[in-house]
This record gives structure tokens, C-alpha cells and sequence, in this order.
């Protein structure tokens, strides 16, 4: 990766091109007329009115409803603002849920949340107890001013050297469907153990760990609040309060959320433009869909920062959090948002078996480039 090339190049159109795929798009285009948004409307009106008020982007049999969404609005133009008809629709993709009272984050049966666990899980997070050598603990990866994330390309592994993936963001798991990169974890409660064991990450071993808490009234004292019906430290309790800890770590309520809520004023008008991009022209709302801007879903992309035509199966991550959550991407490839732009612009080849419709290089002139950028902030932007 070149870092000291300059960020938005004067576009370059000389990248790869895949004529089948792109007549297949072109479809849209051919033969008569540009459609009418005031059409798209009553398809995408037609779509609601079958979903109902469920959450479209939350459950996942509603899943090719997006995508159908998704199609329709690839074809409209980019407007400067979104088109009016379409905002009832966008505040049904993006609201935001219920976050005020505990008990309205999601948690498992087993596992509900109290103020008790999650005081004890925040207390276990920050603790280098749980690392064999008491220098690490999930904090050192998973830093709170860093979105939760490290700031580096890849992890830092015990040995000295890197692992082989990006440390993700922690924002709003307790409405995760996967856990991982590549998906492989379903449950909070199951990961935590991971790297806490790991080697090159933790290095911890139970017996050393559950001897070194028991040593410390404080959080025995925890342990029995959080845990009345088994109040000794266990493997299963640190996991379960990690777990209710970490659910409450929920991204704040941004610009982004207050315009979806129905304050046009919130979004400057580039943040607008950039918004009907992400939902229209630029394709992004195919992956990146529903508050937490991810479907949750299994993709298979091309890699970013490969000189070859790599593709990996990877999760889509959220883009809460974003802004501060850099080098991004599950390598860490790229180092700033502008070259998560760049990416899709022109290093994204067309290929059938990429995930198929939803990956195409991107046609932005350099305003729209800057208005998407915008508009990514402003997700994640308070004031
Ligand atoms: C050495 C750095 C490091 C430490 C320490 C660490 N993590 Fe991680 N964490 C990572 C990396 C790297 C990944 C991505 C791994 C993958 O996808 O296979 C990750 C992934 C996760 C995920 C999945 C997030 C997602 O969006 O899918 C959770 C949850 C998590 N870590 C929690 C923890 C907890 C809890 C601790 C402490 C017990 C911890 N981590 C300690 C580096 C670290
Ligand atoms: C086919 C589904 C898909 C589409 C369409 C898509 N993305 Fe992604 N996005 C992903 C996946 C999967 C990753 C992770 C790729 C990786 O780690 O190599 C990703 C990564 C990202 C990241 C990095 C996040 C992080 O924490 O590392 C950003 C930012 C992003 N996408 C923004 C966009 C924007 C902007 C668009 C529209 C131009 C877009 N995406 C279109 C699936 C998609």
C-alpha cells in the first residue's frame, strides 16, 4: 500500500472492467426512459406494505427485501437530498432501538443483563488478571477511545510479531447475529474464552486466573452480587459477565440518527448527497444496511491491499464508530476512510463469483466521493 499517494486521485478511469456484468447492469439504462422515482416509490411502498413495521434490516428473512431495495434505488439518479417519498422508508431501515432501559438490549435467556454483571464484566474487561503474565487484558486490543479498537494494522501478538487480523470494533455486539471476521462465533458468551486462552493474545490459564480473583475481596464481593446462585468465580461467570458487559457498550446517537428521526437541519446537504449515494448510486446499503450499517452477513469481496485478485468470505462490519476505528478492513489494508473509498472505486474488479450484484466498481466523480466521505461521518458524528 502506497500511503503517501494523495488521497481522491483525479479519477482514473483505465480499471478493470468486466463487459458481461456491466451490460447486465446497463440493463437498467437500456432501451427508453431513465425510471421515475415516483415508480420506485410505489415498488418500494409495495415491499413495506408486505414487510409491515418489522424491523427490515434486523431480521434476516427480510434480508432479500433489501436487496430488492437495493436494486431498485441502484438504478435512480443521485440526487443533491433524498428524495422526499423514500424518507419513511430509510427511517424504518435505520432507527435506531430502544436503548434507554437495560432490559431493552438484547441478551440471551441464560444470560440476562443486570446492573451487577455488567459493573463486574466492565471491571473483568479492563483487568490484566486474565492474562498469563498480568500484562494484557481485553482493553489493550480494545480501547474505548479508539471505538474499541487498537489503532493498528493487525493485533499485536505476545511474541512480538502480528496476528493475522485487524482488532473489530465492540460497538453495539448485543445486536450481532456473528461474531468474528469470519463469522464463526455466534455467541458473547462463547468467544470470550478465545482469547483469553490464546497464546499469542492472553496467554491466560484458568486455574491461575480464578486463583488470582479469588484473591481480591473487591471483586469476590462482585462476583457474589452479579452471581447470587453461584458465587464463586467459574470460567462460565467471567464469560457470562464479559458478555452483559459488553452488550451495553452501545454507539451514541449521532446527526445521522437525529435526520433519520426527521431533522432535515441535522445532515449538511454534501452529508445529504452523500446519504442518497450510500443508498443509491454508490450501491453501499446492499451490505451496510440498518442502524448498526451492516446486514450481518457473510460476503465474499475482493481483498483489499492484494496485488492479485484475492477474494475472502468476510463478515460486512458495522460503520459505527468508524472515523475511529482506523487501519481498517479485516487486514487492516487500509489506513484512512478515503481509502476505503478509493477501494471500491477502482480497485473493485467485477467478478460472478464476488457477491454476486453487489459488488461493482463505482462510478463517482470526485464531489460524490467527498460527499460519500461526508456522509460516513456524519454517522458517527455528536454535534
Ligand atoms: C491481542 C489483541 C486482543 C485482545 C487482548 C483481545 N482481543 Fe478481541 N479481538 C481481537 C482480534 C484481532 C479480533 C478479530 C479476530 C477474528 O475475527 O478472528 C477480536 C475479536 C473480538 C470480538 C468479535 C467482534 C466482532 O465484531 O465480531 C469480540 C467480541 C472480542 N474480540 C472481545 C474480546 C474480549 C472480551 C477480550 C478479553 C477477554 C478480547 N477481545 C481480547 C484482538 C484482541
Ligand atoms: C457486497 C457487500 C458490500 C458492499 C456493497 C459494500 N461493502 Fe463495505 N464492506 C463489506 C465487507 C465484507 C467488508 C469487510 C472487507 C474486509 O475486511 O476485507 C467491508 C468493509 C467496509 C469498511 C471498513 C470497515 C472496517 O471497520 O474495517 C467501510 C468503511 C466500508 N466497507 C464502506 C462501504 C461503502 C462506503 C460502500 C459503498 C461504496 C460499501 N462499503 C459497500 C461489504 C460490502
Amino acid at each position: 500500500m502506497n500511503r503517501s499517494a494523495p488521497m481522491f486521485p483525479a479519477p482514473s478511469r483505465h480499471k478493470i472492467r468486466h463487459p458481461r456484468v456491466h451490460a447486465k447492469h446497463g440493463k437498467h439504462q437500456r432501451g427508453g426512459d431513465p425510471p421515475k422515482p415516483q415508480g420506485h416509490c410505489q415498488s418500494l411502498r409495495k415491499i413495506l406494505s408486505v414487510t409491515g413495521r418489522a424491523r427490515l434490516s434486523e431480521t434476516p428473512r427480510f434480508q432479500p427485501l433489501i436487496f430488492a431495495l437495493y436494486i431498485l434505488l441502484f438504478s435512480l439518479p443521485a440526487h443533491a437530498e433524498p428524495t422526499p417519498e423514500l424518507l419513511p422508508i430509510w427511517r424504518e431501515v435505520f432507527a435506531r432501538p430502544d436503548t434507554s432501559r437495560l432490559n431493552a438490549i438484547p441478551a440471551p435467556a441464560g444470560n440476562k443483563l443486570t446492573p451487577a454483571k455488567v459493573s463486574l464484566g466492565k471491571k473483568l474487561f479492563f483487568n490484566k488478571r486474565l492474562s498469563g503474565d498480568n500484562s494484557r487484558s481485553c482493553s489493550t486490543c480494545h480501547d474505548p477511545n479508539r471505538a474499541f479498537t487498537d489503532g493498528r494494522e493487525r493485533a499485536a501478538a505476545r511474541d512480538g510479531k502480528t496476528m493475522l487480523l485487524n482488532t473489530p470494533t465492540l460497538l453495539n455486539l448485543a445486536w450481532a447475529k456473528r461474531l468474528f471476521w469470519d463469522g464463526r462465533a455466534r455467541a458473547l458468551e462463547d468467544q470470550a474464552n478465545i482469547p483469553i486462552e490464546h497464546p499469542q493474545e492472553m496467554n491466560g490459564s484458568w486455574p491461575t486466573i480464578i486463583a488470582r480473583l479469588n484473591s481480591d475481596e473487591t471483586v469476590t464481593a462482585k462476583f457474589k452480587q452479579a452471581f447470587p446462585d453461584q458465587p464463586a468465580p467459574t470460567p462460565q461467570t467471567v464469560a457470562a459477565a464479559l458478555a452483559s458487559y459488553q452488550r451495553t457498550l452501545i454507539s451514541p446517537t449521532t446527526r445521522f440518527d437525529r435526520f433519520i428521526a426527521g431533522d432535515q437541519s441535522a445532515l449538511t446537504k454534501p452529508e445529504q448527497a452523500g446519504f442518497n449515494l450510500f443508498v443509491g448510486k454508490a450501491g453501499c446499503i446492499g451490505c451496510h444496511s440498518g442502524w448498526r450499517f451492516t446486514d450481518d452477513r457473510l460476503h465474499t469481496v475482493p481483498v483489499a491491499g492484494s496485488t492479485t485478485s484475492q477474494q475472502r468470505t468476510i463478515k460486512t462490519p458495522s460503520l459505527r464508530g468508524a472515523p475511529k476505528s482506523a487501519p481498517y478492513m479485516h487486514n487492516g489494508a487500509l489506513p484512512t476512510l478515503e481509502h476505503v473509498i478509493r477501494h471500491y472505486q477502482f480497485s473493485i474488479e467485477t467478478r460472478l463469483n464476488f457477491s454476486t450484484g453487489l459488488i461493482h466498481p463505482l462510478r463517482l466523480s470526485h464531489t460524490e466521493e467527498i460527499a460519500l466521505l461526508a456522509f460516513l461521518k456524519s454517522i458517527n458524528s455528536i454535534n
